[in-house]
């Protein structure tokens, strides 16, 4: 059995300049474990540590009865002590965050990234498989193929990770049988090759024993193939790829410390650049030329893929946060319409239609995602009709953005192509995903720029224009307060538009029906309206339930600061549902009306409308009056 102990101190004591050299130069590889809850992971990462020397043989010894006493949890151990003081996650009994883990052998670097294996936790084994090179998949020899096993493998694939190694753990438990191990690589070949795996790495290991984790085992004579660290320290990383491509590089910050100096900052993407490099600014299309690459050890004359650095133009062009910089000969494009694959990642399921901030690299800009063209079945790689996706749910939809994205496909390059959606209102992370293409929609239709601004039409109307907004459930006088608020507009000379609720659904709406979709398109829509009527420069009056924040709050955003006027019509449950003046809601309580507001529809009442009116403390004319004298003085 080799050494590597004895061989690196007597590196380090004959020539400790090559021991240096060597070490500076040895490359990285960047892996992560997964695979389900119980099979061994954190044993696995202990004894790669220990054997590679960060840790040492008492604390493995403690990590090693440590897990033989928690029995099917003990994969999960506390490295906290262990490692560079890196805190541990351990919340009853499970690692609950990524974390990344550090090592060295003879002959390369390592990063691994240790993340949990329980279900709700897909969003960490996604944070910690997007920078990976490799995946260990471990599976428990006792259990075989499970589903967690098939979610990781196909989340490492689609992410991009083209490496895998399939780790067959805990063999000494399973008394070493060949055939055991056979049998789930046999299975595991056929489930690979349902995605798209094309080949990966199968070995029988004990984590807990050490077996073919350094050293080939004398328990598997029949195993000819390499040690894991063997395997890990030789994997050829296919790092060059992002080098032998275009360059690109998203800005995250523009450096302007004083007027002499202005630079862009950022991760380069892809490709490599020079000063004298003609350069690209996405989505501006303006080109310029490289004139510094600066970094805090001074300037260099070469930069690439993996190097932060700040870039200096020649020219003054317009340049900031979100934007891309890459070759003038070879740009990506922009876009703002795709095809994506989206994992959901949160416990409220995902709402077609509805907006979310899409991340990608630097840029952030709103989306909406249409019904999903399928799920994939993990289990079986089936495709499924679905209208929404849940949780852990990985689907296939088309995405919308407000402005062009400049992006790549994921399979080109993960930093253009992979985002993340963001709700707004909670600000929570629901989705990762993936762009394959775009759907062409932008590079046809422009924006049109007329000569008449809304400012122009505003002035000739000599007022500013306003949306009221009139929220609150069916029945509590939404159309009643709008109306008379018209009305005492209109003798102030002011020019108005109500939009009406039940009005609207005759016409441009007919085709919409009350599910949540519906709904939110209703709105999405009558947003858009109001918005084209405001620049018309009208006063827009709105009564529509709209029931959901995220909605109202989206044309809140679609207009200029100020100009959305929240108007909840504040009437009880019991009160509306008393007046019933259509008769809605006894069809509802009978059952003969389904999701209705109120009943079995939810209504989100809003938190902090700029006006509430009590329709319990003021007659329909006082509320006019109060709405108007909340909005004076009407400029
Ligand atoms: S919203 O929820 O999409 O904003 P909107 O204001 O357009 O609703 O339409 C509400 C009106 O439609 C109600 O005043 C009522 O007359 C009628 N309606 C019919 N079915 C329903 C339902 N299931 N829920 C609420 N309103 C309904």
């Amino acid at each position: 059995m080799r050494d590597p102990v004895y061989q690196t101190e007597a590196l380090i004591a004959e020539d400790i300049d090559a021991y240096l050299e060597t070490h500076q130069h040895k490359s990285m590889l960047r892996f992560i474990t997964c695979g389900s809850v119980d099979d061994g992971k954190s044993t696995l990462i202990g004894r790669l540590l220990y054997d590679s020397k960060m840790i040492f043989e008492d604390q493995l010894a403690a990590l090693e009865s440590d897990s033989k006493k928690v029995g099917t949890q003990g994969g999960e151990i506390d490295f906290a002590l262990l490692v560079d003081g890196l805190a541990a996650e351990r919340e009853q009994g499970i690692t609950i965050d990524v974390a990344y883990r550090f090592f060295n052998t003879e002959k390369r670097k390592f990063i691994v990234a240790d993340c949990p294996g329980h279900e709700q936790y897909t969003r960490n084994m996604i944070t910690g498989a997007s920078t990976a090179d490799l995946a260990v998949i471990l599976i428990d020899a006792r259990k075989g193929v499970l589903v967690q096993t098939r979610r990781h493998s196909y989340l490492c694939h689609l992410i991009g990770i083209r490496n895998i190694v399939l780790a067959v753990n805990k063999m000494d438990l399973v008394d070493y049988d060949q055939a055991v191990f056979d049998e789930i690589v046999k299975d595991y070949a056929a489930f690979a090759q349902s995605i798209g795996i094309e080949s990966f790495t199968a070995m029988p290991i004990s984590g807990f024993r050490g077996d073919n984790i350094t050293a080939l085992s004398a328990n598997t004579p029949w195993y000819d193939g390499p040690t894991l660290v063997d395997h890990l320290e030789t994997v050829e990383v296919l790092a060059s790829v992002d080098l032998d491509r275009p360059f690109r590089m998203p800005v995250q910050w523009v450096n302007r410390p004083n007027l002499d100096f202005r630079g862009f900052s950022g991760l380069i993407a892809t490709g490599s650049v020079k000063p004298g490099d003609e350069i690209r600014v996405l989505p501006s299309g303006k080109t310029s030329i490289v004139s510094r690459i600066v970094t805090l050890d001074g300037d260099l004359d070469e930069a690439v893929a993996g190097q932060s650095v700040t870039v200096c133009l020649t020219d003054e062009i317009d340049c900031s946060r979100g934007d891309v910089i890459a070759a003038a000969a070879n740009p990506p494009e922009a876009a703002d319409q795709f095809e994506a694959t989206l994992v959901w990642l949160n416990d409220d399921p995902m709402v077609v239609g509805r907006a979310y901030w899409l991340k990608l690299g630097s840029q952030t800009v709103s989306v909406t995602v249409q019904q999903p063209k399928y799920a994939v079945n993990v289990n079986s790689m089936e495709h499924l009709a679905v209208k929404t996706l849940d949780l852990n749910a990985i689907g296939v939809a088309e995405i919308i953005t407000d402005r062009p994205v400049v992006f790549e496909p994921y399979a080109d390059n993960r930093a253009l192509g992979g985002f993340i959606l963001i709700d707004k209102l909670s600000n929570a992370t629901v989705a990762a995903g993936m762009l394959h293409f775009s759907l062409r929609r932008a590079q046809n239709v422009h924006w049109q720029p007329t000569d008449l601004t809304r400012e122009d039409h505003a002035r000739m109307k000599n007022q500013t224009p306003k949306v009221l907004w009139f929220t609150g459930l069916s029945g509590a006088g939404k159309s009643t307060i709008a109306n008379e608020v018209e009305k005492r507009l209109a003798l102030m000379n002011r020019h108005t538009f109500l939009l009406d609720g039940d009005n609207v659904r005759h016409g441009l709406n007919k085709d919409l029906g009350f599910t949540e979709a519906d709904r939110i398109e209703n709105i999405r829509r009558v947003g858009e309206v109001a918005k084209l009527m405001a620049d018309a420069g009208l006063i827009v009056l709105t009564a529509f339930i709209s029931p959901f924040r995220a909605e109202r709050e989206m044309v809140r955003n679609m207009l200029p600061e100020g100009e959305f006027v929240e108007i909840f019509v504040d009437t009880p449950l019991e009160v509306a549902e008393a007046r019933d003046v259509k008769g809605l809601y006894k069809k509802a309580r009978s059952g003969a009306l389904k999701n209705f507001t109120g009943i079995d529809s939810p209504y989100e009442e809003p938190l902090t409308p700029e006006i509430r009116i009590d329709t319990g403390a003021m007659t329909i004319e006082e509320a006019a009056d109060y709405v108007i004298r909340q909005l004076l003085p009407l400029k």
